[in-house]
């Protein structure tokens, strides 16, 4: 079996991914796993951008204030506080590694053109028109690619990682490496390392309709879980109020920053609706937009709700919004002159991981990084761009941990990495047992587990997921392991931990809401599950 060793290992290449890497190649060598190719993350569609204040008219605790109110009492402030103070310097940060954001000409007195999203009380989203995570993949990847520090190992895919509890060893338990699928191959190997960062990204293909590109698959969850960390208010799934509507358009986000710029959410009839539901109206934070429009939906049976950004000249719209006027075009709509029809869909997990600011987790050599980690940043509602931050801060904090803390290769060369067992697994000749389960989880999610909850669909939803899970178990263990089915059985595990913590929460908070418990509760308390430890599906 091959086996690999480096100083770090990192899994997941965006901006989580890519910042830990930068950060930790100033100590050793560094390998970057994930399992497509490269540019294929989150980060690389993230339209709107990354807040920080930047401006003498903000201030860190206005910022702080905003972040607070969107996370509906559940964010822990002192995080808030930390992460927010750290956003100036990295965005400095990022941009020396050659990040460009979109300026103000002379005429609109210079400076950086700072966006607003929901719930911001300010202008202070940074961006790159609206590709902004195109812009900052492409300038982190390529820092990555130039640093001799740093090995891209793509189409790789962590199955599980090996701990010395796992491995049966009496020391502290400690991360000390990984059995990796080589997708091109179907190999499977070890990778050792002293230090393994988790910076796998969110899951919002756990859901039918989400915003997020196939690779979103929950992994990094699923397999924290299994070695036992702790997994954190996984029930706030943030569903971006407009994602286009269209049935060829798959997953294509229409950026908030639109809303920024005056566009309101209008009916069938073209009656403005937000204000019934927030005074905000259509910048109410996304947890509320994405409930009324639910609301809106349902009660007029509409399939769709629309955008109205008529307002603004069509040059304009082409400069700040070139990806959505020429997507939308090619749909058909032009958005100078038409509405853009939209429906919510899964975009964020707000819990995960439940990691320090430095990504810590409570497995000594392993830490967790952006979306797939719960800091307490985002609470019960992240604030719309807070998470490029918190990824791009995190993973600075976490390379000074290490620094601190120290790593190197010799404090696990001596532990025997066992090769991987697929005790007499065979080829499948079912595959259609995967697409059909794939389906299913999915359908589940988004019928039973999505913006208003309640606890009949979520009994109905925890049962079906039991039975799933049970078949894909079987399946795992007769069938030889492949990408397919290594993300089926991580969507589906992580399922389970998503309805199991909206079902213990019984009230409504940030985006939990459901009928049987339409209250929010006297003290807000984070729900957390351990007991992965020992699980082998
Ligand atoms: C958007 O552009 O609306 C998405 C930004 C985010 O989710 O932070």
């Amino acid at each position: 079996m091959d086996s690999y060793e480096f100083d770090y290992v990192v899994i997941g290449s965006g901006i989580a991914g890519l910042m830990s890497a930068l950060h930790l190649s100033r100590l050793g060598r560094v390998a970057v796993v994930t399992k497509r190719e490269a540019f294929e993350s989150n980060t690389n569609y993230a339209q709107g951008g990354i807040a920080c204040v930047m401006t003498d008219d903000d201030s860190i605790e206005r910022h702080v204030t905003d972040t607070l109110d969107a996370g509906a009492g559940l964010c822990d402030e002192s995080v808030v506080r930390q992460i927010l103070a750290e956003g100036p310097a990295t965005i400095q940060e990022l941009i020396q590694t050659g990040i460009r954001f979109s300026e103000r000409s002379e005429d609109e007195g210079g400076g950086y053109d700072l966006g607003r999203e929901g719930g911001h009380t300010k202008r202070r989203v940074l961006h790159a028109g609206d590709l902004t995570g195109r812009e900052i993949q492409v300038s982190l990847l390529r820092a990555s690619s130039t640093n001799s520090n740093i090995t891209l190992i793509e189409d790789c895919m962590v199955i599980d990682l090996i701990t010395t509890s796992w491995l049966g060893l009496d020391d502290e338990n400690r991360c000390v490496g990984a059995y990796v699928l080589m997708r091109t191959t179907g190999k499977i190997a070890t990778i050792r390392a002293p230090v393994i960062v988790l910076a796998s990204g969110g899951g919002g293909k756990t859901y039918l309709y989400t915003s997020n590109p196939d690779v979103a698959t929950a992994d990094g969850v699923a397999m924290a879980w299994r070695a036992g960390c702790p997994i954190r208010n996984m029930e706030f799934i943030q569903f971006h109020p407009t994602c286009l509507f269209h049935p060829k358009a798959k997953s294509f986000l229409i950026s908030e920053a639109i809303r920024g710029e005056g566009a309101q959410l209008v009916n069938a009839a073209g009656e403005p609706f937000m204000q019934h539901y927030d005074p905000r109206g259509s910048l109410a934070p996304r947890d509320i937009t994405a409930r009324a429009i639910d609301n809106e939906m349902k009660s007029t049976g509409q399939a769709c709700v629309y955008l109205d950004i008529r307002h603004k000249s069509p040059a304009y719209l082409r400069d700040r919004f070139p990806n959505i006027s020429r997507t939308c075009k090619r749909f058909g709509i032009d958005i100078a002159h038409d509405l853009i029809p939209v429906v919510p869909a899964a975009h964020y997990f707000c819990g995960g991981v439940m990691a320090g600011v430095d990504g810590q987790t409570v497995i000594p050599g392993f830490y967790a990084i952006g979306e797939v980690a719960c800091t307490g940043l985002h609470g019960a509602n992240r604030l719309a761009s807070n998470s490029l931050l918190e990824s791009a801060v995190c993973a600075r904090l976490m390379a000074r941990t290490v620094a601190e803390r120290g790593a190197s290769l010799r404090m696990v060369k001596h532990i025997s990495l066992p090769a991987w067992q697929s005790h007499g697994a065979v080829p499948s000749d079912e595959e259609i047992v995967v697409e059909h389960n794939w389906n299913e989880v999915r359908q589940c999610m988004w019928d039973y587990v999505g913006i208003v909850r309640t606890n009949r669909r979520l009994e109905r939803a925890a049962r079906r997921i039991r039975n799933l899970r049970e078949e894909i178990r079987e399946y795992y263990h007769d069938y030889l392991v492949t990408g397919d089915v290594l993300e089926l059985r991580n969507i589906a595990a992580v399922a389970e931990l998503l309805v199991r913590s909206a079902t213990a929460r019984h009230e409504s908070r940030g985006l939990h809401f459901t009928l049987d418990y339409p209250e929010t509760g006297p003290v807000a308390e984070d729900t957390i599950i351990a007991d992965g430890a020992g699980e082998k599906v």
